[in-house]
């Protein structure tokens, strides 16, 4: 049996559609398919490639960091290079009021841990979210998911989550004095990029401050340079109380973070103490690839490519189907007419060259988050073969 098929009988479905693509190498801004088929990669692994598949210097910096030691002890136990190293250059590139860093192993963990986190602080059971949001398929997150399709048959879930729509007054007015926090996204990614709405969430922040109520806000896909900002909330003119992070954090490798103040985030290790444990959160591999990956977006000064190349796709893609573009940085939505179209289209794309997907709440748009090192004749090649599929 060759590996689809053992795929197929072995490894537990996500959904009966995948794309039955089957990767082997990839390298750059392209995937290459077992027949030696290349794929102009649209959307980096959903926001994870953000310096590019296989970076030599990610992948020399596992390489080194593999032939030292792997894991050692569960987290926060022993001093471990890596992490210290990588918590140190991230808090460089903080405000500094996020200067403590807990990492785990994915983006749904760091959701849970600053879940945890803020009601251990505040002593507040109340969690306030969005409609339309995407925070992780644990079940914490879960509950904080935007629609009743994706969660209901998961109930029940973390008591204490109310959902409003996101930008409306309805949900500043709900933050009261039992919430713990709102967990937010600067702007919605899985809804087919909706915001960001500055105003709003500078109200927001206002009202979390006079409630005592903490601002958390989800970086998980949007940080990294992937809207032209190192940090997405740079653009809203906030700092949140915790940060979450995933995704392009490590580098290519599995990682999420939440980071905070130390004075907040020293109470997770008292009363109790180990109040959020992980084994293998903050991997030293996957520290070293991060740290590496972050290094190469930072000094191959690619985050202020990021609008030129935003400014080229919206330019290149004309297309009569197209009803619109929404964008913020290179996290695109291209909006057809329904969701068929979209299925069809990216059949199509994939049968031409072109990799890419839709989104959780817009199945009637296509996803554009291509590494941010994509070339300008790649935009140019990868608008052409859109056009043409559409
Ligand atoms: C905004 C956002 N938050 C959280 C997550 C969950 O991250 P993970 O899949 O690493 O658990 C995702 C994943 O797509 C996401 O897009």
């Amino acid at each position: 049996m060759n590996a689809r098929q053992l795929a197929q009988q072995h490894l537990a479905p996500t959904s009966f559609a995948p794309t039955g693509l089957h990767i082997v190498r990839a390298s750059g801004s392209y995937l290459y398919e077992v027949s030696g088929k290349q794929l102009l990669d649209l959307i980096g692994g959903i926001s994870v490639c953000n310096v590019g598949h296989s970076h030599p210097r990610v992948i020399e910096a596992i390489q080194q960091q593999a032939a030292q030691f792997l894991h050692v002890m569960v987290y926060g136990e022993v001093v471990q290079t890596p992490q210290a190293s990588y918590a140190a250059t991230l808090a460089a590139h903080l405000p500094p009021s996020l200067d403590c860093i807990f990492f785990t192993t994915s983006g749904a963990e760091a959701v849970e841990g600053a879940i945890k986190l803020s009601r251990r602080v505040t002593g507040r059971p109340g969690i306030i979210g969005a409609r339309r949001s995407y925070h992780g398929a644990t079940t914490g997150a879960l509950a904080l998911m935007g629609d009743e399709y994706w969660k209901g048959p998961f109930r029940p879930l973390l008591p204490g989550v109310r959902q409003y729509a996101y930008g409306s007054q309805e949900l500043m007015n709900a933050i009261d004095a039992d919430t713990a926090c709102v967990v937010l996204e600067p702007v919605q990614a899985e809804a087919g990029i909706n915001g960001p709405f500055p105003e709003w969430m500078q109200a927001v922040a206002q009202r979390c401050r006079e409630t005592g109520t903490l601002l958390v806000l989800d970086e998980i896909q949007t940080g990294f340079g992937r809207t032209g900002t190192l940090w997405a909330f740079e653009q809203l003119g906030i700092v949140p109380d915790i940060l979450m992070l995933g995704k392009a954090l490590g580098g290519g490798m599995p990682m999420g973070a939440f980071v905070a103040s130390q004075v907040l985030m020293h109470q997770l290790a008292d009363n109790p103490v180990l109040g959020h444990l992980t084994t293998f959160g903050g991997h030293p591999v996957c520290c070293a690839a991060g740290e590496a990956a972050f290094r190469v977006l930072l000094e191959e000064d690619i985050v202020p490519t990021v609008f030129r190349k935003e400014a080229l796709f919206r330019e290149w893609l004309q297309h009569p189907a197209i009803r619109e573009v929404r964008s913020i940085g290179l996290l695109m939505a291209v909006q057809l007419d329904s969701a068929e179209a979209v299925q069809q289209c990216l059949q199509k794309c994939a049968a031409a060259g072109l990799f890419s997907d839709w989104f959780l709440f817009a199945a009637d748009c296509i996803r554009i988050a291509p590494p941010l090192t994509i070339s300008e004749s790649e935009i140019r090649e990868a608008c052409r073969l859109l056009c043409r599929c559409l």
